[in-house]
């Protein structure tokens, strides 16, 4: 099962981008609908609403947008009920969708083979399905489970945002379709209660033991800001996030090596850091504030589990103040730390992402790390606007040398969450 089906599928990858490595200049995987350039007919708009058509019929009610997102810092903090800091970007999933009175869930991906899987009210429970339709029939599941009245709808999918790459297509799915049948079916349910079913929806339906984070940021994600996000009380508090105001250049990079959160990695590395906790005493590694503490733990293992999720709580504080304070630049340090702990403490890095890292650093990066769950995926690096260019072809350059697949690399800014269109 793919780990994140909300967006473009591997195979899809450099039709998508416009080629392996080949960047329309800012704004690639920041400004709206830009990814490329918008596909053949509009982009994923008007790509959902076309599908609606031809799997449907008619135009839908409505067409409803959610945007992967970038993890600024804080990896694999939210499901210790720690402190992250990610922000919404520019590329993502839309969903047309129209209400049905036969109860039915009957669902369409332009990435995904663009036939109907449809599911009736009677077996929507876990279990039911597997593959990309999981997770928009899980926010159906869970919004029924948490007593909204949602009775059947037709939905249709496209997408403008990589599949795998880290950058959660997958939240972007639920909550795209959470909003859309919220509007559908006019349910009074909030923004952090949509994102709590979205995750309710991975957890229970699609059976991947992740955190929040990915869909708060989706949600409540602003332009220019990043969110701090308490992940014990469910908040965020946006932070200002704008690198091109500061001179400098946020890059992405997609390394196209694929991850699966299904692979058993991530729940591996969830259930250490409840053990840490449970040999410790306390309700989650949240309570532990000082790497000392940590002594008290005799296995090796769990003790360097521990040490990444107390230590990378501490700097995403900090990076959180040096961003309030309008010192964004001296945030590179930290974002390196993050990484190094990642891939020696957390071991979640994989080789091209270390190569990423260290041939950004060498080429003028400030600081440069993995982004998102880790054993594939992306890589975000802080450069002055000068050198990103630079930057850029060293990062390609190494990737080259070593036989991998070009990276596709472009800038990102912070940008507006999840949102009718129309
Ligand atoms: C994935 C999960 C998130 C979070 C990150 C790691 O993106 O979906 O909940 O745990 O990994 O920070």
């Amino acid at each position: 099962m793919r780990a994140e089906p909300g967006g473009v599928p591997e195979e899809g990858g450099p039709e998508v981008f416009g080629g392996p490595g080949v960047f329309g200049g800012p704004g690639v995987f920041g400004g709206p609908g830009v990814f490329g350039g918008p596909e053949a007919g509009g982009g994923p708009e008007a790509g959902a609403v076309r599908l609606f058509g031809e799997r449907f019929g008619g135009p839908p009610e409505g067409v409803w947008r959610a945007p992967g997102r970038v993890n600024f810092i804080g990896e694999h903090t939210d499901y210790n009920e720690g402190f992250a800091l990610p922000f919404a970007i520019g590329t993502g999933v839309c969903v047309a969708a129209a209400a049905r009175e036969d109860g039915v869930v009957a669902l369409s991906s332009r990435q995904y083979g663009e036939s109907v899987v449809t599911v009736s009210p009677g077996v929507l429970a876990p279990g039911a399905l597997g593959g990309w339709a999981a997770y928009p029939a899980g926010v159906a599941w869970a919004l029924r489970s948490a007593g909204h009245r949602v009775g059947g709808a037709s939905l249709a999918v496209d997408a403008d945002l990589p599949a795998g790459a880290g950058l959660s297509s997958s939240a972007a799915l639920e909550c795209a379709t959470g909003l859309a049948l919220a509007g559908l079916y006019r349910l009074a349910v909030s923004r952090p209660e949509l994102a709590a079913l979205g995750r309710r929806a991975e957890n229970d339906f699609v059976g991947v033991p992740t955190g929040l984070m990915d869909q708060l940021a989706v949600l409540l994600g602003q332009a220019g800001h990043a969110l701090l996000l308490d992940c014990r009380t469910g908040t965020g508090t946006p932070v200002p996030l704008d690198p091109a105001a500061a001179g400098l250049a946020l890059l992405v990079i997609d390394t196209r090596a694929r991850h699966e959160l299904t692979d058993g990695g991530y729940a591996a590395r969830r259930r250490a850091c409840e053990d840490a906790a449970r040999a410790l005493g306390v309700r989650s590694l949240r309570d532990v504030t000082s790497v000392g503490e940590l002594d008290r733990l005799g296995d090796p293992v769990l003790h360097r589990r521990a040490r990444h999720v107390v230590s990378e709580n501490r700097r995403v504080l900090e990076v959180a103040g040096l961003l309030r304070g309008g010192q964004l630049g001296l945030a590179g340090p930290l974002l390196t730390a993050s990484h190094a702990s990642l891939r020696d403490d957390f071991e979640v890095s994989w080789p091209e992402a270390d190569a990423a890292v260290d041939a950004a650093l060498q080429a003028g990066a400030l600081g440069a790390r993995m982004t998102g769950g880790g054993f594939g995926g992306s890589v975000i690096a802080l450069a002055p606007a000068a050198t990103a260019a630079g930057v850029t072809r060293a990062v390609t350059d190494i990737f080259g040398r070593r036989g991998w697949r070009a990276p596709v690399i472009g800038p990102v800014q912070p940008a507006q969450g999840a949102v009718r269109l129309r």
